[in-house]
Protein backbone atom coordinates (compact mmCIF):
# COMPACT_ATOMS: atom_id res chain seq x y z
CA UNK A 1 0.00 0.00 0.00
CA UNK A 2 1.60 3.50 -0.41
CA UNK A 3 0.93 5.90 2.21
CA UNK A 4 1.21 8.76 0.47
CA UNK A 5 -1.22 11.40 0.97
CA UNK A 6 -3.37 8.53 3.21
CA UNK A 7 -5.28 9.87 6.06
CA UNK A 8 -4.07 7.56 9.30
CA UNK A 9 -5.01 7.26 12.92
CA UNK A 10 -3.01 5.92 15.14
CA UNK A 11 -4.31 5.44 18.93
CA UNK A 12 -1.70 5.93 21.70
CA UNK A 13 1.04 7.61 19.03
CA UNK A 14 1.92 9.71 21.97
CA UNK A 15 4.73 7.12 22.33
CA UNK A 16 6.11 4.03 22.27
CA UNK A 17 5.48 1.96 19.07
CA UNK A 18 2.87 4.13 18.20
CA UNK A 19 5.02 6.99 17.94
CA UNK A 20 7.76 5.09 15.88
CA UNK A 21 4.67 4.21 13.20
CA UNK A 22 3.14 8.07 13.14
CA UNK A 23 7.07 8.89 12.69
CA UNK A 24 7.34 6.06 9.63
CA UNK A 25 3.68 7.07 8.33
CA UNK A 26 4.61 10.52 8.20
CA UNK A 27 7.70 9.97 6.42
CA UNK A 28 6.11 7.81 3.69
CA UNK A 29 3.95 11.38 3.01
CA UNK A 30 1.29 10.07 5.20
CA UNK A 31 -1.12 12.75 7.08
CA UNK A 32 -1.30 10.64 11.01
CA UNK A 33 -3.16 11.77 13.68
CA UNK A 34 -1.99 10.42 16.90
CA UNK A 35 -4.03 10.38 19.75
CA UNK A 36 -3.87 9.25 23.90
CA UNK A 37 -5.15 10.64 27.10
CA UNK A 38 -1.98 13.57 27.65
CA UNK A 39 -2.57 16.58 25.99
CA UNK A 40 0.99 17.64 26.42
CA UNK A 41 3.19 14.46 25.35
CA UNK A 42 0.91 14.19 22.34
CA UNK A 43 1.97 17.96 21.37
CA UNK A 44 5.11 17.12 21.82
CA UNK A 45 5.18 14.38 19.81
CA UNK A 46 3.37 16.07 16.94
CA UNK A 47 5.68 18.45 16.92
CA UNK A 48 8.41 15.51 15.70
CA UNK A 49 6.81 15.95 12.29
CA UNK A 50 4.77 17.97 10.32
CA UNK A 51 2.73 15.55 8.98
CA UNK A 52 1.29 14.84 12.28
CA UNK A 53 -1.58 16.28 14.24
CA UNK A 54 -3.06 15.13 17.42
CA UNK A 55 -6.24 14.85 19.45
CA UNK A 56 -7.03 13.73 23.13
CA UNK A 57 -9.00 10.69 22.84
CA UNK A 58 -8.81 7.58 25.38
CA UNK A 59 -9.92 4.31 23.88
CA UNK A 60 -12.31 3.96 26.58
CA UNK A 61 -14.49 6.64 26.20
CA UNK A 62 -16.97 5.89 23.84
CA UNK A 63 -17.64 9.86 23.22
CA UNK A 64 -14.42 11.08 22.58
CA UNK A 65 -13.91 7.69 20.05
CA UNK A 66 -16.70 8.97 18.42
CA UNK A 67 -15.51 12.77 18.47
CA UNK A 68 -12.18 11.80 16.68
CA UNK A 69 -14.31 9.74 14.16
CA UNK A 70 -16.25 12.97 13.35
CA UNK A 71 -13.47 14.92 13.16
CA UNK A 72 -11.55 12.31 11.25
CA UNK A 73 -14.72 12.51 8.28
CA UNK A 74 -15.18 16.04 8.61
CA UNK A 75 -11.24 16.27 7.63
CA UNK A 76 -11.66 13.64 4.92
CA UNK A 77 -12.14 10.53 5.91
CA UNK A 78 -10.04 7.56 7.52
CA UNK A 79 -7.70 5.53 5.16
CA UNK A 80 -5.76 3.69 7.96
CA UNK A 81 -7.14 2.77 11.30
CA UNK A 82 -4.11 1.54 13.38
CA UNK A 83 -5.49 0.29 16.87
CA UNK A 84 -1.94 0.09 19.40
CA UNK A 85 -3.44 1.86 22.42
CA UNK A 86 -2.54 -0.36 25.17
CA UNK A 87 -1.62 -1.10 28.61
CA UNK A 88 -0.21 -4.12 30.60
CA UNK A 89 -0.42 -5.20 34.28
CA UNK A 90 1.97 -7.52 35.61
CA UNK A 91 0.33 -8.96 39.19
CA UNK A 92 0.24 -11.87 41.49
CA UNK A 93 -3.28 -12.79 41.82
CA UNK A 94 -3.01 -13.96 44.75
CA UNK A 95 -1.80 -10.50 46.44
CA UNK A 96 -5.28 -8.22 45.88
CA UNK A 97 -4.23 -6.46 42.94
CA UNK A 98 -6.97 -3.87 42.38
CA UNK A 99 -10.09 -5.39 40.49
CA UNK A 100 -10.09 -2.17 38.57
CA UNK A 101 -7.04 -2.19 37.58
CA UNK A 102 -7.88 -5.53 35.95
CA UNK A 103 -10.85 -4.71 34.71
CA UNK A 104 -9.44 -1.28 33.46
CA UNK A 105 -7.49 -3.35 31.36
CA UNK A 106 -9.60 -4.95 29.71
CA UNK A 107 -11.33 -1.38 28.57
CA UNK A 108 -8.57 -0.46 27.15
CA UNK A 109 -6.80 -3.56 24.92
CA UNK A 110 -10.25 -5.16 24.45
CA UNK A 111 -13.38 -2.79 24.27
CA UNK A 112 -11.21 -0.17 22.87
CA UNK A 113 -10.19 -1.71 19.76
CA UNK A 114 -13.65 -2.93 19.27
CA UNK A 115 -15.04 0.76 20.07
CA UNK A 116 -13.26 2.31 17.35
CA UNK A 117 -14.01 -0.87 14.70
CA UNK A 118 -17.36 -0.32 15.54
CA UNK A 119 -17.37 3.53 14.94
CA UNK A 120 -15.00 3.92 12.21
CA UNK A 121 -16.08 0.97 10.43
CA UNK A 122 -19.20 2.63 8.05
CA UNK A 123 -16.72 5.00 6.82
CA UNK A 124 -14.17 2.76 5.91
CA UNK A 125 -16.38 0.89 4.03
CA UNK A 126 -16.52 3.71 1.38
CA UNK A 127 -13.14 3.46 0.56
CA UNK A 128 -10.15 1.65 0.47
CA UNK A 129 -8.99 1.06 3.78
CA UNK A 130 -6.95 -0.99 6.40
CA UNK A 131 -7.44 -1.62 10.14
CA UNK A 132 -4.05 -2.45 11.68
CA UNK A 133 -4.35 -3.66 15.21
CA UNK A 134 -1.70 -4.03 17.77
CA UNK A 135 -1.62 -7.36 19.29
CA UNK A 136 1.02 -9.35 20.35
CA UNK A 137 3.03 -12.16 20.50
CA UNK A 138 1.65 -13.10 23.44
CA UNK A 139 -1.72 -13.99 21.60
CA UNK A 140 0.02 -17.17 20.97
CA UNK A 141 0.97 -18.39 24.46
CA UNK A 142 0.13 -16.13 27.83
CA UNK A 143 2.55 -14.90 29.84
CA UNK A 144 1.60 -15.81 33.37
CA UNK A 145 2.57 -12.58 35.35
CA UNK A 146 0.57 -10.69 33.00
CA UNK A 147 -3.05 -12.74 33.03
CA UNK A 148 -5.41 -10.14 32.10
CA UNK A 149 -3.04 -8.95 29.29
CA UNK A 150 -2.14 -11.80 27.63
CA UNK A 151 -5.72 -12.99 27.43
CA UNK A 152 -6.59 -9.33 26.13
CA UNK A 153 -4.24 -10.12 22.91
CA UNK A 154 -5.58 -13.61 22.48
CA UNK A 155 -8.72 -11.92 22.19
CA UNK A 156 -8.03 -9.07 20.05
CA UNK A 157 -6.32 -11.95 17.50
CA UNK A 158 -9.19 -13.91 17.23
CA UNK A 159 -11.61 -10.65 17.25
CA UNK A 160 -8.87 -9.46 14.33
CA UNK A 161 -9.46 -13.20 12.14
CA UNK A 162 -13.00 -12.84 12.53
CA UNK A 163 -12.46 -9.07 11.28
CA UNK A 164 -10.98 -10.08 8.17
CA UNK A 165 -13.06 -13.13 7.46
CA UNK A 166 -16.22 -10.62 7.14
CA UNK A 167 -14.98 -7.77 5.77
CA UNK A 168 -12.78 -10.36 3.01
CA UNK A 169 -15.24 -8.67 0.23
CA UNK A 170 -15.46 -5.60 1.16
CA UNK A 171 -13.02 -2.56 0.57
CA UNK A 172 -11.88 -2.71 4.06
CA UNK A 173 -8.28 -4.37 4.47
CA UNK A 174 -7.18 -6.05 8.43
CA UNK A 175 -3.86 -6.50 9.23
CA UNK A 176 -2.27 -7.79 12.69
CA UNK A 177 0.66 -6.74 14.23
CA UNK A 178 2.45 -9.55 16.67
CA UNK A 179 5.23 -7.59 17.95
CA UNK A 180 7.82 -9.66 20.04
CA UNK A 181 9.23 -7.65 23.17
CA UNK A 182 9.80 -4.04 21.84
CA UNK A 183 11.51 -1.72 23.75
CA UNK A 184 9.76 0.64 24.91
CA UNK A 185 7.80 1.84 28.46
CA UNK A 186 5.50 -0.95 28.28
CA UNK A 187 7.99 -3.41 28.04
CA UNK A 188 10.03 -2.77 31.43
CA UNK A 189 8.31 -4.83 33.38
CA UNK A 190 8.70 -8.20 31.22
CA UNK A 191 10.87 -11.07 31.56
CA UNK A 192 14.35 -9.63 31.15
CA UNK A 193 15.89 -12.35 29.24
CA UNK A 194 13.01 -12.11 26.67
CA UNK A 195 14.98 -10.97 23.43
CA UNK A 196 13.80 -6.86 22.70
CA UNK A 197 13.70 -5.16 19.06
CA UNK A 198 13.54 -1.20 18.48
CA UNK A 199 10.07 0.43 17.86
CA UNK A 200 12.15 1.32 14.74
CA UNK A 201 12.44 -2.40 13.42
CA UNK A 202 9.35 -2.80 14.71
CA UNK A 203 7.95 -0.31 12.03
CA UNK A 204 10.25 -1.48 9.27
CA UNK A 205 8.47 -4.90 9.66
CA UNK A 206 5.05 -3.01 9.88
CA UNK A 207 5.92 -0.97 5.98
CA UNK A 208 7.08 -4.39 4.73
CA UNK A 209 4.07 -5.98 5.84
CA UNK A 210 1.56 -3.60 4.34
CA UNK A 211 3.40 -3.35 1.37
CA UNK A 212 3.36 -6.78 0.89
CA UNK A 213 0.13 -7.54 1.64
CA UNK A 214 0.69 -9.84 4.57
CA UNK A 215 -2.45 -10.66 7.15
CA UNK A 216 -0.27 -11.47 10.04
CA UNK A 217 3.06 -10.02 10.68
CA UNK A 218 4.71 -11.41 13.37
CA UNK A 219 8.37 -9.78 13.06
CA UNK A 220 11.79 -11.31 15.09
CA UNK A 221 10.63 -13.90 18.07
CA UNK A 222 6.61 -13.39 16.87
CA UNK A 223 7.22 -15.79 13.85
CA UNK A 224 8.79 -18.32 16.30
CA UNK A 225 5.76 -18.22 18.97
CA UNK A 226 3.37 -18.72 16.07
CA UNK A 227 5.15 -22.13 14.87
CA UNK A 228 5.83 -23.27 18.84
CA UNK A 229 2.09 -22.47 19.54
CA UNK A 230 1.50 -24.82 17.00
CA UNK A 231 3.80 -27.82 17.07
CA UNK A 232 4.63 -27.95 20.92
CA UNK A 233 1.94 -25.16 22.92
CA UNK A 234 2.93 -26.91 26.20
CA UNK A 235 6.46 -26.87 25.98
CA UNK A 236 6.31 -23.22 24.39
CA UNK A 237 4.51 -22.00 27.65
CA UNK A 238 6.50 -23.82 29.85
CA UNK A 239 9.65 -21.87 28.43
CA UNK A 240 7.91 -18.51 28.28
CA UNK A 241 7.33 -18.57 32.14
CA UNK A 242 10.21 -20.80 33.18
CA UNK A 243 10.87 -17.57 35.64
CA UNK A 244 7.44 -16.99 36.49
CA UNK A 245 6.53 -17.41 40.00
CA UNK A 246 3.87 -20.66 39.66
N1 LIG B 1 6.40 -3.02 23.98
C1 LIG B 1 6.20 -4.32 23.79
O1 LIG B 1 7.05 -5.16 24.12
C2 LIG B 1 4.94 -4.79 23.12
C3 LIG B 1 4.89 -6.12 22.70
C4 LIG B 1 3.73 -6.59 22.10
C5 LIG B 1 2.67 -5.74 21.89
N2 LIG B 1 2.75 -4.45 22.30
C6 LIG B 1 1.58 -3.60 22.07
O2 LIG B 1 1.95 -2.46 21.33
C7 LIG B 1 1.08 -1.38 21.65
C8 LIG B 1 1.92 -0.16 22.00
O3 LIG B 1 2.70 -0.46 23.15
P1 LIG B 1 4.03 0.32 23.54
O4 LIG B 1 5.02 -0.69 23.90
O5 LIG B 1 4.34 1.35 22.55
O6 LIG B 1 3.53 0.98 24.91
P2 LIG B 1 3.81 2.42 25.53
O7 LIG B 1 5.18 2.87 25.19
O8 LIG B 1 3.40 2.31 26.95
O9 LIG B 1 2.77 3.34 24.73
C9 LIG B 1 1.40 3.10 24.83
C10 LIG B 1 0.67 4.33 24.35
O10 LIG B 1 -0.72 4.10 24.46
C11 LIG B 1 -1.33 5.24 25.05
N3 LIG B 1 -2.51 4.82 25.77
C12 LIG B 1 -2.60 4.05 26.88
N4 LIG B 1 -3.87 3.93 27.27
C13 LIG B 1 -4.61 4.64 26.39
C14 LIG B 1 -5.98 4.90 26.26
N5 LIG B 1 -6.87 4.45 27.15
N6 LIG B 1 -6.41 5.65 25.22
C15 LIG B 1 -5.53 6.14 24.33
N7 LIG B 1 -4.20 5.94 24.39
C16 LIG B 1 -3.76 5.20 25.42
C17 LIG B 1 -0.27 5.83 25.97
O11 LIG B 1 -0.45 7.21 26.14
P3 LIG B 1 -1.26 7.83 27.39
O12 LIG B 1 -0.90 7.01 28.58
O13 LIG B 1 -0.79 9.24 27.44
O14 LIG B 1 -2.70 7.72 27.03
C18 LIG B 1 1.01 5.56 25.17
O15 LIG B 1 1.31 6.63 24.30
C19 LIG B 1 0.19 -1.87 22.80
O16 LIG B 1 -1.04 -2.31 22.30
C20 LIG B 1 0.98 -3.05 23.34
O17 LIG B 1 0.14 -3.98 23.98
C21 LIG B 1 3.86 -3.95 22.91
Amino acid sequence: MNLNGKRVVVTGGGSGIGLAMALAFADEGAAVVITGRNQTKLAAAAAKHPNISSQVCDVADEAAVVALRDAMDADGGTDVLVNNAGIMHTFDVTQGFPLEKQLQEIDIDVSGPVRLVHHFLSGMLQRESVIVNVSSGLAYAPYAPAPVYSASKAFLHSYTQSLRAQLADTAVRVVELLPPVVDTELAADLDPSFPRISPEKLVAALLKGLKNNTDEITPGQSAQLKLMSRLAPGFLFQQMNKNAKR
